[in-house]
């Protein structure tokens, strides 16, 4: 087969190394990519934003199957375009725009949950001529305050507060439309939720689906989890505290139901479902729906996935998704991001990257994220630059690797976490 993956991350890299280890792989095309994909396939010079580029391409390079990796295109309706042209015949892995609703509207999400009795926290939603009554929502709950934009805002959206005064004020800017655009100017005001994160995933053609590992990510730039937001510094996975007990809530609660209710509702799905939960007194509950997989989890779950993944994509383009034996590698997997100095605020770009090669002879993988390639030189190119995966019989020996791979990898001002892992570790000791 011939596939093209869309995407330039981490996420990306790693579901490239997973492809291209398929038999049924022809070739591979990776749109943009980066200094990690180009060894792995053909580099196609093609903006996911633009369908119709997109289209000709599929066309022009006998394309059998197109692999979104992010969500904006979905959001936006890659699939839909693709799957409905009358110019190529090509299967997509990832939702058309309506099942990406999941992710790109907040409230859509929670209507969702709510119709479907899916556990998460209570919530009211606002628009820009509902200031006042936005306000006062407020007095329902304790603070913090959550405040969430309605539509992408590139994982920044969601605004947690304990004080009232700038629980106001940032309403009032979002409605107005002010600090977020148009993905603000309806806001979700919800409960805050007092547990322990999980990022848990699915595969599903909208009537069955298969569960890839669980993961976890550590979202803080800094360590002991403060600091401003990113898109993750780390992953580990399994996740010691997803006990067999909570893995059965979370699909009777969570999965099946959100299967079920895609499903009555007519809404056609055929991708991933990312489940940002959270685990609270022993329960789950969903903090947000993804229409993609994550980054950093997809670091730390595609090496455990030891299935052939082109066979279970092309069986969940195919309606043969059940027949899948979805077989998951036991050991761990942890992955530490090597960032550029300054992110998540402003950062330099092309700082020659070092060591690449010593990375040789540690159990694990080196995945580029922001990176780029030059006359055999590899350059950053973004604020996640690498995603240090290491592999070992437990989280501890995996964590061990990745942090051996960040003491020989590098780059100037280049920075990590040494915390990645530590909270489960401690508490499953
Ligand atoms: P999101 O962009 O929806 O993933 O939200 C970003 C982060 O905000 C989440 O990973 C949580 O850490 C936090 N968060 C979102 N909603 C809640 C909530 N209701 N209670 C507590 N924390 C939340
Ligand atoms: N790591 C969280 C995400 O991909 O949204």
């Amino acid at each position: 087969m011939n596939v093209l993956l869309i995407g330039s991350g981490g996420r990306e890299h790693a579901l490239a190394w997973k492809l291209s280890q398929s038999s049924l792989l022809t070739s591979l095309h990776v749109a943009p990519g980066n200094a990690g994909t180009t060894g792995l396939g053909e580099q196609a010079d093609l903006d996911p934003m633009d369908f119709a580029a997109v289209e000709r391409y599929v066309k022009r390079h006998d394309i059998d199957q197109v692999v979104v990796g992010p969500e904006a295109p979905l959001v936006a309706g890659l699939a839909d375009y693709l799957l409905d042209s009358d110019k190529v015949d090509v299967q997509v892995v990832g939702p058309r725009a309506a099942g990406a609703e999941l992710e790109g509207s907040k409230d859509f999400a929670k209507q969702f949950m709510k119709r479907h009795n899916i556990p998460t926290a209570r919530y009211g939603s606002f628009t820009g001529e509902q200031l006042e009554a936005a306000i006062a929502f407020l007095d329902e709950f304790q603070p913090p305050y959550v405040l969430k934009a309605d539509g992408l805002a590139a994982g920044k959206g969601v605004i947690i507060t304990e004080s009232r005064k700038e629980a106001e004020a940032t309403l009032r800017d979002m409605l107005s439309g002010e600090s977020f655009g148009e993905a603000g100017r309806r806001v979700v005001i919800e409960e805050f939720l007092d547990g322990i994160e999980v990022s848990m995933f699915c595969v599903t053609d909208g009537h069955s689906f298969k569960m890839l590992p669980s993961a976890k990510d550590y979202k803080r730039v800094g360590e002991g989890d403060q600091g401003p937001n990113t898109g993750g510094m780390g992953a580990v996975s399994p996740v010691p505290f997803v006990t067999p007990e909570f893995q059965e809530k979370a699909m009777n609660q969570i999965v099946i139901p959100t299967i079920k209710g895609l499903e009555k509702d007519g809404i056609p799905y055929c991708g991933f479902v990312f489940f940002g939960l959270i685990k609270v007194g022993g329960d789950p509950y969903v903090i947000e729906y993804n229409c993609r997989l994550g980054d950093p989890e997809t670091e730390v779950i595609l090496p455990r996935v030891k299935s052939d993944l082109l066979h279970l994509f092309d069986s969940l383009c195919t309606g043969m998704l059940t027949e899948v034996d979805m077989a998951i590698d036991p050991r761990a997997a942890s992955t530490v991001i090597l960032a550029s100095a300054g992110y998540p605020g402003a950062y330099e770009k092309g700082v020659e990257i070092e060591g690449l090669e010593a990375a040789a002879g540690i159990d694990g993988v080196v995945f580029h994220a922001g990176t780029k390639e030059s006359r055999r030189k590899v350059y950053t190119a973004g604020g996640r630059v690498l995603a240090l995966t290491g592999f070992g019989m437990d989280l501890e020996a995996a964590l061990k690797n990745s942090y051996r791979l960040a003491a020989r990898v590098g780059f100037e001002g280049g920075f990590y976490r040494k915390d990645i892992g530590a909270d489960v570790l401690e508490e499953a000791h």
